[in-house]
């Protein structure tokens, strides 16, 4: 993948080199396959925009979880632009007057990625969410160690559960999931977005539902509560399964922006290491679950809770063409603010 050498246009954009990278970018997960995400290029600088008109109002009023999808595509983009031998230099909200900014990326000095990054940068098209009932095998210590440490990279911090807190977060989980259930505003929201529209590239697809765990061993959010024609096939869930809670120093954009390049690392580290990975986000949902899962002598906020294993592959879920998520530049964007890592080793 490494190759410093990407040929600019006559404007001076580097156009294969970011095609490459925004392809990357949108294979990112988001929050029910919204895809809350605009590209404007501009030479070598890709501004990411939080498409407002995805976010879920009633899952995600505040737009967080919208946040969180656009940094874990901010993160395969800064990976796609390291392994493809170019250094990423990163701004997160990067211009006061343009709320909707939420990072500019842009293409630096030509550089030799390390390992590790393009190990990450190789991942992100085989990492897919998995709902289906995992295999009964440990996940051994070490690597849950890297998948605490990946979150560490990136100022974030993921703690894996001992089986007395496992099973409590799951309870945590569950009643989340319970309640949902009978919200009638809810099940709208999935509705729309759970439409098996042959040509549609975005939300949750039938294939992806997941199996139906009758014990709620593993409470996973429940796609086809809305669709009774794809209901779910019964199968039991692992009995151990390894439970791990995603959380940021504070909740606040900036914050969420950073949760979700965490969690994107984590979930790639852990596609290295040949796991899959579940995002079970519904107790992060309710204000008053939330806070069961947090200490608020050590201010770290719940932003995920993440189910680990080994398991049968999952389908892939569609994603909308770049054509359709880059928008023209005719807009600058005043740019003011710190600069941030440089890429996934920076
Ligand atoms: C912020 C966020 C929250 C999510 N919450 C859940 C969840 O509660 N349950 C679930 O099954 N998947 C959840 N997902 C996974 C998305 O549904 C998934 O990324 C999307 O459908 C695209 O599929 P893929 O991950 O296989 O590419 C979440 C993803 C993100 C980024």
């Amino acid at each position: 993948m490494t190759t410093g050498d990407w040929a600019a246009d006559a404007d001076g954009t580097p156009r294969g080199l970011l095609r490459a990278c925004l392809e990357a970018a949108v294979a990112a997960p988001s929050v029910h396959n919204t895809q809350p995400w605009r590209f404007r290029i501009s030479g070598g600088t890709v501004d990411i925009l939080a498409d407002r008109g995805r976010r879920l109002a009633v899952l995600d009023p505040q737009g967080r979880e919208l946040l969180i999808s656009i940094g874990a595509a901010v993160f395969n983009l800064r990976a796609a632009m390291l392994a493809h031998g170019r250094t990423p230099v990163l701004h997160l909200l990067p211009a006061v007057d343009e709320p909707d900014l939420a990072a500019r990326i842009t293409v630096g000095p030509p550089t030799r990625a390390p390992a590790t990054a393009m190990m990450l940068a190789e991942a992100i098209p085989r990492r897919h969410t998995n709902r289906q009932p995992f295999h009964e095998v440990h996940v051994p210590a070490e690597a849950l160690v890297d998948l605490s440490a990946a979150a560490e990279a990136e100022r974030a911090r993921l703690v894996v559960t001992d089986p007395r807190a496992r099973d409590a977060v799951l309870d945590v989980v569950r009643i989340a999931e319970q309640r949902r259930r009978h919200d009638p505003a809810y099940w709208r929201e999935l509705h729309e977005w759970t439409l098996p529209a042959a040509e549609r590239h975005d939300g949750v697809p039938p294939e992806a539902f997941g199996s139906w765990d009758a014990l709620e061993t593993v409470p996973i959010r429940d796609f086809s509560t809305v669709r009774p024609a794809h209901r779910r096939g019964p199968a039991p869930f692992e009995q151990a399964p390894a439970i791990a809670v995603l959380y940021t120093r504070g909740d606040t954009p900036y914050e969420w922006l950073r949760g979700g390049q965490a969690l994107e690392r984590v979930l790639l580290t852990a596609t290295v290491r040949g796991l899959v990975s579940t995002i079970m986000t519904q107790p992060v949902e309710v204000p008053h679950l939330r806070a069961l899962l947090e200490d608020p002598a050590d201010g770290n906020v719940a932003q995920a809770v993440l189910r680990f294993g080994y398991g049968p592959v999952s389908a892939a879920s569609k994603r909308r063409p770049l054509e359709e998520v880059i928008v023209p530049a005719d807009r600058p964007a005043r740019a003011s603010a710190r600069q941030e890592r440089k890429g996934p080793d920076g």
